[in-house]
């Protein structure tokens, strides 16, 4: 059943291309518009709405940190993020006019459970993203979008991650559709982008032999950091996640810009510092913000990861090591730049000795608060 791997998470992570494709599929017509029928809360309600709020936990949560970027970008509306396990206890303002989104591939996770219940307790319309035929949260949610990854078994999520992606990018894109914004033709281009995607996943697998070697030269290090900007910031999130549940190692996320402001303090002579550089085409403050991250963090010893768009040679210089993701829009970019990450953390918990599929402590599906 594992399809000839080692790991159900090996198959799991060459499953998504797939997985992407299948989560598109029957929601983009002909013309380039989606069709988010499934998603039954009328247009008039979705126009209406005033502020997102998103509830998931663990690699669920940073796919809606992501979407965060995305919804607000291409609808303008107000968008939180919140881990379920804090939203009920801090009494959170929410009214018939907000959209909840919870987030989850099992659909059990009780915490994600006890928060869209209290949102649909003030009134709140829920809608689901869900990997789970028939699960408790989509049952008891307004409205739900399932994610086709298919069965996911290894605890730490990679394709239900990817696939939750696609799910909060359509979300953002109907919404934008639904109501109309200044960014009709761009939300058109991104749908284009978007269909093209399971493609760009599938050429970064072919090219990960390089980050398992990288992965298995560092199995004796203590510590490994994460830096991103932008979506690159949640990307960093999960990374540092992965390496965490399956390696057992300290590793961190961080917002590039807070370096300065603290974290800086940690960069120590051949620190592996791995780097989400965003598009150089586009946002070129930010890239440029992040190339002297970069540069300052190597002019304290830390041994660089870059991970940057085919074709962009400035950050070579500061990369003692490179990988290569094709380039995307910005706000699409996590769904290439996490399958390194999840390759990285894999390659290390092997390498390190780990049960890959079953880490130590973890449960698929948590249902207990
Ligand atoms: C955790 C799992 O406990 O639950 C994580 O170990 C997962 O991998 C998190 O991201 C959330 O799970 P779900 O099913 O709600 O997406």
């Amino acid at each position: 059943e594992k399809g000839g791997y080692d790991y159900f998470m090996l198959k799991e992570i060459a499953e998504q291309p797939k997985a992407v494709a299948d989560t598109l599929l029957g929601r983009i017509d002909a013309a380039g518009s989606l069709t988010l029928d499934e998603v039954r809360i009328p247009v008039h309600e979705l126009r209406e709405v005033d502020k997102v709020v998103i509830v998931a936990c663990g690699t669920a949560f940073h796919a809606g940190l992501i979407a965060k970027y995305a919804i607000e970008h291409w609808t303008r509306i107000p968008c939180e993020v919140e881990l379920a396990s804090e939203f009920r206890y801090r009494d959170p303002i929410l009214g018939t006019r907000s959209l909840v989104i919870a987030i989850s591939q099992s659909g059990e996770t009780m915490d994600t459970l006890m928060a869209l219940r209290h949102a649909r307790e003030q009134g709140s319309k829920v809608l689901a993203i869900c990997n789970t035929n028939g699960s408790t949260i989509p049952r008891e949610s307004d409205a739900v979008l399932y994610t086709h990854a298919g069965p996911e078994v290894a605890v730490a999520s990679t394709k239900a991650f990817l696939t939750q992606l696609v799910a909060c990018y359509l979300v953002a894109l109907y919404l934008g559709q639904v109501r109309g914004t200044k960014w009709g033709d761009e939300i058109q281009a991104v749908i284009r982008d978007l269909s093209q995607i399971s493609g760009e996943v599938e050429r970064v697998l072919e090219t990960m032999e390089p980050v398992r070697e990288l992965a298995r030269s560092l199995a004796d290090k203590k510590t490994v950091l994460f830096l991103g900007r932008h979506v690159g910031y949640p990307v960093a999130l999960e990374g540092a996640l992965k390496l965490k549940e399956l390696a057992y190692m300290h590793a961190e996320g961080f917002a590039a810009g807070e370096l300065k402001h603290g974290p800086i303090a940690l960069i120590e002579d051949d620190l592996p510092v791995v780097v989400v550089v965003p598009s150089p085409r586009g946002r070129s403050v930010l890239y440029d913000k992040i190339v002297s991250n970069i540069q300052e963090i190597r002019a304290r010893g830390a041994r660089t990861i870059v991970i940057a768009e085919e074709g962009d040679e400035a950050v070579v210089p500061y990369a003692d090591h490179l990988i290569r993701i094709p380039a995307t829009p910005t706000l699409l970019q996590p769904l290439v730049a996490t399958v390194p990450l999840q390759v990285f953390a894999c390659e290390l918990a092997t390498a390190r000795g780990n049960e890959v599929d079953q880490p130590r402590n973890l449960a698929k599906s948590v249902t207990v608060e």
